[in-house]
This record gives structure tokens, sequence and C-alpha cells, in this order.
């Protein structure tokens, strides 16, 4: 692994533009082809917030999310088969010889799924689109939750709370009924069982380290006929994290790695319409210190 030890922050990558073929550009991510057929996936040092890419990139986050899902596949490897086949630069094609420092440390490669077009949602607190539609119907996509409960409260047990992907705007939050309608109630089924598996097993490392899980999004694909975990797991991008000290429900929970950056564009009165601000050099590097800190925490590493 690359020796990030007394060097300067690195300049952050906001986009690659390899000479395979650009499969998709996510707001962080961008996939390509390989030549064999197998994806690359690359996380960028993109930051998204309100749903937007901002103007400026955090140096190493995308590494940092790429080490967070290799630390997360591996903790989860005897409860699921996931789509990893390598995160080593020297298993690159030799198309791609002159990138291999850009590269290192935030790509993998990864089997193609055939991807259930749902994304797995596990939730233990009330927060975000599960806030908002508690209020509004007492139940989130159909699980019906007790009375009363405030912002960011814990929920009795986990629920799982699946979601259609929407190339569109937003993801839409379904019930399980319609779920199984979209995949068949087998699969359904299966899926709803792993995500509560793998979120618990999840929940618990991370309240060893003083981090809660609030919810979390995973999402699966066939390999070769068998479920397999697939896309990033358990990053901050994909879930949200809280620090357990400051754990207050009644209202929103401050993001361990966004906060910074929430706040900033409050600050600035931002529309939330493109474009997006850049962000000024101190807000740019205290976010990415609270990934590091994520990463540190969660993976016991002390560097990348
Ligand atoms: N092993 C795999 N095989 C095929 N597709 C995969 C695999 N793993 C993940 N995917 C898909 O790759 C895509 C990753 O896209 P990405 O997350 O970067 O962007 P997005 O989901 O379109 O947008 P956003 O940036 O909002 O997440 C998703 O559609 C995901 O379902
Ligand atoms: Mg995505």
């Amino acid at each position: 692994m690359r020796d990030t030890k007394n060097t300067m922050p690195n300049e952050a990558l906001r986009e690659t533009a390899l000479p395979i073929p650009l499969t998709a550009r996510g707001k962080v991510r961008d996939i390509y082809t390989l030549p064999d057929g197998n994806l690359l996936f690359i996380a960028t040092d993109r930051i998204s917030a309100f749903d937007h890419v901002l103007a400026t990139g955090i140096p190493d986050k995308g590494r940092i999310l790429t080490q967070l899902s290799l630390f997360w596949f591996d903790h989860l490897r005897d409860t699921i088969p996931n789509h990893l086949i390598s995160a080593d630069v020297a298993d690159l094609p030799k198309e791609l010889a002159a990138h291999k420092a850009e590269l290192d440390g935030r790509m993998m490669i990864v089997k193609r799924a055939q991807m259930f077009p749902i994304e797995c949602v596990a939730r233990a607190y009330v927060s975000g689109s599960g806030w908002k539609d508690y209020q509004r119907t007492g139940a989130v996509c159909g699980v019906p939750l007790p009375s009363g409960l405030r912002e960011s409260d814990k929920l009795p047990e986990p629920i799982f709370t699946p979601a259609a992907k929407n190339n569109i705007g937003h993801d839409e939050n379904i019930t399980f009924d319609q779920a199984a309608k979209t995949i068949g109630v087998e699969a359904a089924t299966k899926l709803r069982d792993l995500t509560l598996t793998i979120f618990a097993r999840a929940s618990s490392h991370a309240a060893s380290k003083g981090i809660l899980l609030a919810d979390t999004k995973f999402e699966f694909g066939l390999i070769d006929g068998r479920i397999a975990l697939c896309d990033e797991v358990l990053t901050p991008d994909s879930s949200r994290y809280w620090p357990a000290a400051s754990y207050q429900p009644g209202g929103p929970q401050p993001s361990f790695d966004k906060q910074f950056v929430r706040d900033y564009l409050e600050s600035i009165h931002w529309n939330k319409q493109a474009p997006a601000p850049a962000l000024p050099a101190d807000v740019a590097a205290k976010t990415g210190e609270k990934y590091l800190e994520a990463y540190r925490l969660l993976t016991g590493k002390t560097r990348l």
C-alpha cells in the first residue's frame, strides 16, 4: 500500500480519463469495462452534498472509501460472497500501466453482476427519508413504527426499507411487497434477510468503535447464479454513521463526514441548484480529516 506518511496532501482526483470504455460515471465513482469484461470501479475524490457534486474534491477521499469497502468485504466474507476480484494495481491490464499511481488504493476490479434493481436499505434509527415518511404516514416503506418517535430515535429493531433505483432524481422508498413484485418474493425475502444479517454484524462492529450505524444501503447482484454483495459497502457515502458520544435524539445528528461541508454551504446560503460551489481550503481539509477519522476508527488502521 502507498506510503502517505510525511508527504504533503495529494491533489484531489476529481475525474479519470482512462483509455478503456467508460461504463458509468456516478456522483463519486467512475466505472470502466476492462478488456476481459470485468468492471473497474474507481472511487474519485469527488464529494456531493445536497445531491450535487461540489467543485472541490477532497484529497484521498476516494482511497478512504475504497479501503473501507475492502475492510467490510473482508469483515463480512463468511456471511456473504462479494464481487471483488482484486484491488491490486498489479492486476490491471497493460493498457492502464501509465495510470497505476493514480488508481492505487482507490480501485477495485470486480465481477460484473446481474444487479437486483432495488437498493437494500436497513435502518436502526429514524432519520433522513425515513423520518420524512414516518412523519407523513407513521411508517417507513410500509413498516409501521411506534407512535411518538422523535427524529433520530432508535427503532425497536432494525428494519428493511427497500428503494427502487431511479435514474432521474431520488431513489424512491418502496414497500416490501413492491420489492417482491419487482424481483419476486423469494429473492426479496432473501435480500431482506441478508440485509438485516449483514447490518447487524456491521452495527455491532461499529458500536465497538464508538460509532452508531444509523442506516446503510446495500446492493446485491447475481454472480454465477449466486447472490453476491456488490457496489460499495458501508462507506460514509452509503451509510449514516454517527459518533455515539454525541448522539442526541430529537433532531438531526451531525453527519460524521459531511457536517463541515453542509454547515459551510448553509452559511453561504447556496440555493442548492447547479453549479455547486467550491469549498474553502480549510473546509476541504477538515472534511478530509473526518473521512480519515471514520476510516481509522472503523478499521483500526492508522494510515491508508
Ligand atoms: N458488480 C457489479 N456489476 C454490475 N453493476 C454493478 C456492480 N456493482 C455495482 N453495480 C452498479 O454500478 C452502479 C454504480 O454507480 P454509482 O453508484 O457510481 O452511481 P449511481 O448509483 O448511478 O449514482 P450515485 O452517484 O448517486 O450513487 C450502480 O448502478 C450499481 O448498481
Ligand atoms: Mg450508487
